[in-house]
């Protein structure tokens, strides 16, 4: 594998990679890498001949309270996880690299960067969808992947695509699970055991509420009331909210609707802010 941090080489590579006909796949992260990385660098690696992954812990997309200097890394491990896949290339670029000090302009969300986790996290997606089109116009790639774990960015993100008129396909990879349903997530590592324990009850609710529509349950006020009592139920659980939205237009909707439906939630377990979702 090879791990590429400048720019001006990345840009390069791309370029001749391209103009030699091979199909660039990228998934982007944050790096700690863990299965659901994995299993979205494999889906890259059946969807095209070049994978290539960015590994960069982005300052914008963290607001001045949150998590950034204790975010986890281990760039050691991350390569040889990366290595397994095969992943071709490795892009980590620095932080004054991407971010100089003369860095001035953002991309802007509009709306649905306000609405669910948007709500406790206002210049959250503004510094995704920034760093997210930094990386698509260094790395140029044909494909590339995201997991539906985040589903709130991934169509953020589709929607930039779309908006900006990027040549570039768009695919989301299933939320890779604990085997007790926990999705992983860099950021179960703050959990003591028994918050850990606890934020299964999430999965849970979000399974319970599954089998309710299954059951006929379509009511929004009665899924997300059976949701809430489950998560505030949980001895370290605090639910910051639940949504039942449109995967089309992100507005609530007051009853489900197959196929259209996203329900997504954010709690909190002492320090950690978790999220979950499922589509119906
Ligand atoms: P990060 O949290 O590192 O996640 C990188 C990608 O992995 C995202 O597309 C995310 O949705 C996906 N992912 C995380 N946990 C997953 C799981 N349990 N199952 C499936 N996919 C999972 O998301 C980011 O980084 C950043 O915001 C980024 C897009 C890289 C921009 O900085």
């Amino acid at each position: 594998m090879e791990i590429i941090q400048s720019i001006e080489s990345m840009q390069r590579r791309s370029c001749s990679l391209k103009r030699s006909g091979k199909r660039i796949g990228m998934v982007p992260t944050m790096g700690y890498f863990h299965e659901g990385h994995l299993s979205l660098m494999r889906l890259a690696r059946s969807k095209a001949d070049i994978v290539v992954v960015s590994n960069f812990v982005n300052p914008t997309q963290f607001a001045p309270t949150e998590d950034l200097d204790k975010y986890p890394r281990n760039f050691e491990r991350d390569c040889h996880k990366a290595e397994t896949i095969p992943v071709d290339i490795m892009f980590a670029p620095r932080n004054e690299d991407m971010y100089p000090e003369d860095f001035r302009t953002y991309v802007e969300v509009g709306e649905w960067g306000k609405k669910l986790c948007g709500l406790s996290r206002p210049a959250h997606f503004r510094g995704v969808t920034t760093i997210v089109l930094k990386l698509f116009n260094i790395v140029q790639p044909d494909i590339a992947v995201f997991g539906w774990k985040d589903a709130q960015q991934f169509l953020i993100l589709c929607r930039m695509v779309k908006d900006m008129n990027l040549p570039i396909e768009m695919i989301g990879g299933d939320i890779v699970r604990e085997p007790d349903g926990l999705a992983m997530s860099s950021r179960n590592k703050y959990l003591t055991p028994e918050e850990r324990k606890d934020a299964v009850i999430l999965s849970r609710s979000l399974k319970e509420a599954r089998e309710m529509i299954e059951r006929g349950a379509m009511e929004a006020d009665v899924l997300k009331e059976r949701i809430r009592k489950m998560v505030n139920g949980a001895q370290y659980g605090r639910l910051d909210y639940v949504e039942i939205v449109s995967r089309e237009t992100l507005e609530p909707l007051s009853r489900v609707q197959k196929g259209e439906s996203l329900i997504a939630l954010a709690a909190y377990f002492g320090e950690a802010r978790l999220i979950d979702n499922i589509r119906y």
